[in-house]
Parts: C-alpha cells; sequence; structure tokens
C-alpha cells in the first residue's frame, strides 16, 4: 500500500522534505472527547487495548480529529511484562499495578521470552485492522518500552518518582538484573518485529525512566540492549526516545537507528552539534506550553522549531501530551508547525 503521506518517513530517513511532519507523542487517548466516551463505555482501559477494532478507531481518532502526520498504536509498554508472564492492572485515575514483582532469581525464571502472535495477537491484530482503516493516510508507529524502562515497572510494580527498587537491584544483583533484561530484549525484539510484519512503518523505542539511572549504569544496563533492538532491526526507521538521558547523547549517535527523541530538558542546538548530520532529531515542546493562550502557543512552536532548523526534524512535544490539554491548543501546535516550516522553506 502506497502512503499518501509518508513525510514522516522521509524526514527519518534524513531526506528532505517540502514541510516539518509533526505528531504528539500519547496523542492517542488521554486528550480527545471521542476518545473519553468511549472510554466510558467500557470495563476499563484492558478491554480497550486487547479489543483490536476498538483499539484501531482511538488509534485513528487523532489523524482525524487533528491532522497529525502520523498514527501511534494504541496500546502500552506493559503489554510485554504481561506476556511474559507478569499481569497488570490498571487503577483507575492511578496507573498501572503489577500485583507480583520480580523479586529474586525464582521470579526472573518463571519469566518466558514471550511468543508475539500468541501472546501479543491482540496488538497485532490492531496493527492490521488500523492499517486497513487508515488505508494509507499516514504511515502508522509501532512501539514498546526500552528493556530497562520494562525490568523498572516488573521490579517496583507501579509508577514511583525514584523506582529505588529497581535501582537497587542493579547495584545488589547485577547479573539478576541482566538476566531479565536479557529476556525482555529477546521478547521486544520478536514483538517489534512482527509489529513491522503485521504493517508498522516506523518503530519507537520509550526509555520513560532513563533518566533517573547514572551514566555508567545508562550504559551497562540500557544503551547496549537498546542497540540490540535497532541491530535487529535493519531497514526500519527507529525512534530512540530516552527522557532525560542528555548524557547518553554521545552514544546515541552510534546507535544503529534513524532519530532521536529530544526531551525538553534537550537543546536542539547542543545535540545536533554532538550526533551531526547523519541523524534525524524529534520534539521536543514543553507540553506544558500548550497551557498557553494560542498565541503564545504559537510563539512557542516558532521557536522550538527555530532551534532544529527545517530539515532532519520530527516535531513533538518533549514528553507525553498532559491529559487536560485544551485539544484546540493541539491544533495550534500542529498547523502552526506545517505553515512556519513550507514558509521557512521557501525562505
Ligand atoms: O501514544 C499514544 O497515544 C499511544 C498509546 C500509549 C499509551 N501508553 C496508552 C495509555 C503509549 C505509547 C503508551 C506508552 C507508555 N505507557 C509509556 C511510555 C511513554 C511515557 O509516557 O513515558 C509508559 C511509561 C506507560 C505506562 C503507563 N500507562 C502509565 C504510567 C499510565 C498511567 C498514566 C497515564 O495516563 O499515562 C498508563 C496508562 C495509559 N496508557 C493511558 C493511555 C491512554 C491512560 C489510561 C486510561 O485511559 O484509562
Amino acid at each position: 500500500m502506497m502512503l499518501k503521506n509518508d513525510l514522516l518517513l522521509r524526514a527519518a530517513r534524513g531526506e528532505d522534505t517540502e514541510r516539518t511532519p509533526v505528531w504528539l507523542m500519547r496523542q492517542a487517548g488521554r486528550i480527545l472527547p471521542q476518545y473519553r466516551a468511549l472510554r466510558g463505555r467500557l470495563s476499563g482501559f484492558k478491554e480497550l487495548v486487547e479489543t483490536p477494532e476498538l483499539a484501531a478507531e482511538v488509534t485513528i481518532q487523532p489523524v482525524d480529529a487533528l491532522d497529525v502526520d502520523a498514527a501511534i498504536i494504541f496500546s502500552d509498554i506493559l503489554v510485554v511484562p504481561e506476556a511474559m508472564g507478569l499481569t497488570y492492572e490498571m487503577v483507575e485515575a492511578r496507573g498501572p499495578l503489577f500485583p507480583e514483582t520480580i523479586q529474586n532469581a525464582h521470579d526472573v525464571a518463571r519469566m518466558r521470552i514471550a511468543d508475539p502472535e500468541e501472546h501479543l495477537g491482540y496488538v497485532l491484530e490492531a496493527i492490521r485492522v488500523t492499517k486497513r482503516g487508515l488505508n494509507g493516510r499516514v504511515p502508522l508507529i509501532g512501539f514498546a518500552g526500552a528493556p530497562w524502562t520494562i525490568l523498572a515497572y516488573m521490579v517496583e510494580g507501579h509508577g514511583s518518582k525514584t523506582f529505588s527498587k529497581a535501582r537497587r537491584l542493579l547495584y545488589t544483583e547485577p547479573a539478576l538484573a541482566h538476566e531479565l533484561l536479557r529476556k525482555i530484549t529477546a521478547t521486544t525484539i520478536a514483538y517489534l518485529q512482527a509489529q513491522v510484519e503485521a504493517g508498522a512503518n516506523l518503530i519507537q523505542v520509550f526509555d520513560s525512566w532513563a533518566g533517573i539511572l547514572p551514566p555508567h549504569h545508562y550504559h551497562e544496563f540500557s544503551t547496549r540492549y537498546i542497540r540490540e533492538i535497532c541491530e535487529a532491526l535493519p531497514g526500519v526507521p527507529v525512534t530512540v526516545f530516552a527522557k532525560g538521558a542528555f548524557f547518553a547523547v554521545p552514544e546515541f549517535a552510534t546507535l544503529p537507528c534513524r532519530t532521536i527523541g529530544l526531551d525538553w530538558n534537550e537543546d536542539p542546538q547542543t545535540v545536533r552539534a554532538v550526533v551531526g548530520e547523519s541523524k534525524t532529531l524529534q520534539g521536543n515542546l514543553d507540553p506544558c506550553a500548550l497551557y498557553g493562550t494560542p498565541e503564545q502557543v504559537q510563539h512557542a512552536t516558532i521557536q522550538m522549531l527555530r532551534r532544529f532548523g527545517p530539515q532532519r526534524h520530527i516535531a513533538n512535544l518533549g514528553h507525553g501530551v498532559y491529559p487536560d490539554t485544551n485539544p484546540d491548543n493541539v491544533k495550534v501546535f500542529i498547523e502552526t508547525v506545517k505553515e512556519f516550516s513550507t514558509l521557512a522553506r521557501e525562505g
């Protein structure tokens, strides 16, 4: 199927584009009234994630409502630990919870390397249904959590400011941590390859808890597994988004990935100077900029675009859009990217 709008893929490959492509992390769910209406009729988050027709509907909503240049499959990074044997619950207004967690060697031994079709078939089916529904309008982004971030949830059992149980494991039982990371990585590689076979055009790896590790631990327990994932997806455009990992940018420059995602703490020109011209950068408007007036949103967006320059940039926020963001301001952000980046090329 030929894509009618392939700006995202061309920007990721480093080709010149007539304007900067734009999408938002966490655009599916969270902000749209259409999402809330559908969500309200269901038993919970997992019913939505595990019913391919509904997941596809929610994936396509922001393409219809916001005119973004990409769809991202509606799922969660926590489906991977569940496929390995650790069930999660999504607690209303609180977030994810694992009733059982990983504590010792026995727990790690119990985790299986999941088979994508058998254990994650509902995501693959959602991708296939979404591709039919999109009918080539925009590319579809598949995703997974980075192994370190997945380990953090499996050991901690829920969100945390410090993830001190997970970080403790890296000091007290490094060999056990590596054993778990190897299993997560093997599962993730097979899962992402299956997502591409099902129709995902680009893969994003989310390392949401990168920023809580010291650089030497990040190198030892995270980047090397992200590298393995990139190496296992030759020819697939991969985006690595590691929140808070400014210290890892020099190493990210050597990864076999196309795009590096920047959070809002990072300065695009500084990152560009370190990375060179070989990669595309994604990001990085502070999600809080979307709380302003339309004029303020426009101003902040143009400032951000100027810092990246016109080419080799995929416009996005520096992290997921916040749930109480006004969708009208999201539209201002998207329209400003499209208009300003077109004008900037005309000089
Ligand atoms: O980008 C998209 O819109 C696609 C869907 C998507 C979800 N989660 C749906 C979701 C994606 C890409 C994710 C990734 C994810 N999930 C990450 C990495 C990105 C990041 O934000 O750093 C992480 C850390 C998670 C784990 C997770 N899932 C948490 C901490 C929570 C609770 C808080 C929240 O709302 O984000 C979730 C729940 C979740 N995942 C919701 C959605 C739409 C809200 C649940 C609901 O609608 O009831």
